[in-house]
């Protein structure tokens, strides 16, 4: 035995951002390294995602943990006792063979996230590293801090206004550093919040599930005016420090084969020319899932013709590398979202941002719109290089801890800001 063996894991049921149960594993070496990790939870899930297991009683309205932390305490804890927590990919292979289903249904895919987080986090802790130290050393990856892409204005299934869109996001592409990138970003929102106030009353001042205001908008337009207004008035300018994002989440909006937005029914043909309108008015340079989740075709289409805009898959790739190869094949997107828990381990989720990674695309780390306090993706996204993370509005606990790990992690360390590289590509 040596010091990095497992010597226990115990799971239990914290709370995330939504009210619901969420797991949290802690986890403890034979040297006495004690490491804690959680798991996040999306609302506008896709369809292919590892599933979260839930429950299904009447505790917590269905979507109790129970199961899933029985499953950590009494399956995966037993068999990955005694494994060295260095050897990520090797307890991540085990735990899901131990699974044994595609989509790590049997031991639920929060379950075993859970473990896989926690042990990459005994290792650090245990070689006496910082976690993004850790993980781009196991990754072979040259380190960056992630220019932020902030979901100051929320909408769709995050938000009770009437906006199709999920995400409006302020990007610091031209600023120099974190610091004074999240500063650009604080500033923003803040100017932001009173001028939805001054426009919709107090009632603006109500947050969505990811931080941003959500104000009683129902129109594409008015989201990205306000945006405009708000860079402006903080004294920045859209097109040179600041860019702008968005998450369409556009399978939440797709009814019986049509996209519903802004109070019309588009066909895939129709959207794709409002896209590129609302792109070049808005100087946009990123959008996320601009269509549903089945449709590589329309969406590899839309990539080639508005080179070079950023064209993110997230619910089309789900952080699996089989759906992620599939998107390459065809030239669907040319970035890869890249969410811990869709695939259910670490070892799998950077898999995907590695292919992404060697086949030209780019990475953006994520959170989901439920969160906990857990600030694992901040390291991840430093350690990995990505140069991009999305993480949400600079407000609320579970968002502003991953803001504030960033921040440490440029104080303590030489590491570059990756804004520059970023403004360059788009
Ligand atoms: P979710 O949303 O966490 O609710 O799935 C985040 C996203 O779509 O990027
Ligand atoms: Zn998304």
């Amino acid at each position: 035995m040596t010091k990095y063996a497992i010597a226990d894991v115990k799971a239990r049921w914290i709370l995330d951002s939504r009210a619901n149960p969420t797991v949290e594993t802690e986890l403890r070496t034979e040297g006495g390294t004690v490491a804690v990790a959680a798991v996040p939870s999306g609302a506008s899930k896709g369809e292919f995602e590892a599933l979260e297991l839930r429950d299904g009683e009447s505790a917590f309205h269905g979507l109790g943990v129970k199961k899933a932390v029985d499953n950590v305490n009494s399956i995966i804890g037993p068999k990955v006792k005694g494994m060295d927590v260095r050897e990520q990919k090797q307890i991540d292979d085990t735990m899901i063979a131990l699974d044994g289903t595609p989509n790590k249904s049997k031991l639920g895919a929060n379950a075993v996230l859970s473990v896989s987080l926690a042990v990459a986090r005994a290792a650090a802790l245990a070689q006496g590293m910082q976690l993004h130290e850790w993980i781009s050393k196991l990754y072979h990856r040259k380190p960056l801090l992630p220019v932020p892409f902030s979901n100051v204005l929320n909408g769709g299934e995050h938000a009770g206004n009437d906006l199709s869109i999920q995400e409006f996001m302020v990007v610091p592409v031209g600023l120099k550093t974190f610091h004074e990138a999240l500063q650009a970003v604080s500033e923003i929102y803040v100017s932001l919040r009173s001028y939805v106030t001054k426009r919709y009353g107090a009632v603006a001042k109500n947050v969505g599930d990811e931080g941003g205001v959500a104000p009683p908008m129902g129109n594409t337009q008015e989201a990205l005016s306000a945006l405009e207004s708000a860079i402006t008035d903080a004294g920045y300018s859209n097109g040179k420090e600041i860019r702008l994002a968005i998450d369409a989440a556009s399978s939440t909006f797709f009814i019986n084969g049509k996209y519903k937005i802004d109070g019309r029914l588009l066909t895939k043909e129709e959207l794709m020319d409002y896209w590129k309108q609302v792109i070049a008015a808005h100087k946009i340079m990123s959008i996320e899932d601009p269509f549903e989740q089945n449709d590589f075709e329309t969406t590899a289409k839309f990539t080639a013709q508005v080179k070079p805009l950023q064209v993110v898959g997230d619910d089309i790739f789900v952080t699996q590398i089989a759906r992620l190869k599939r998107g390459i094949d065809v030239g669907a997107c040319n970035a890869l979202l890249l969410k811990v828990n869709q695939v259910g381990s670490l070892t799998e989720a950077v898999d995907a941002g590695l292919l992404a990674i060697k086949s030209g695309y780019s990475v953006m780390v994520s959170h989901r719109s439920g969160e906990t306090t857990d600030d694992f993706i901040a390291d991840l996204a430093v350690g990995l290089g990505t140069g991009q993370i999305k993480t949400g509005a600079p407000a609320r606990g579970e968002r502003v801890a991953k803001y504030n790990r960033l921040l440490k992690i440029e104080d303590d360390t030489g590491i570059p800001y990756a804004g520059p590289s970023i403004a360059s590509k788009s």
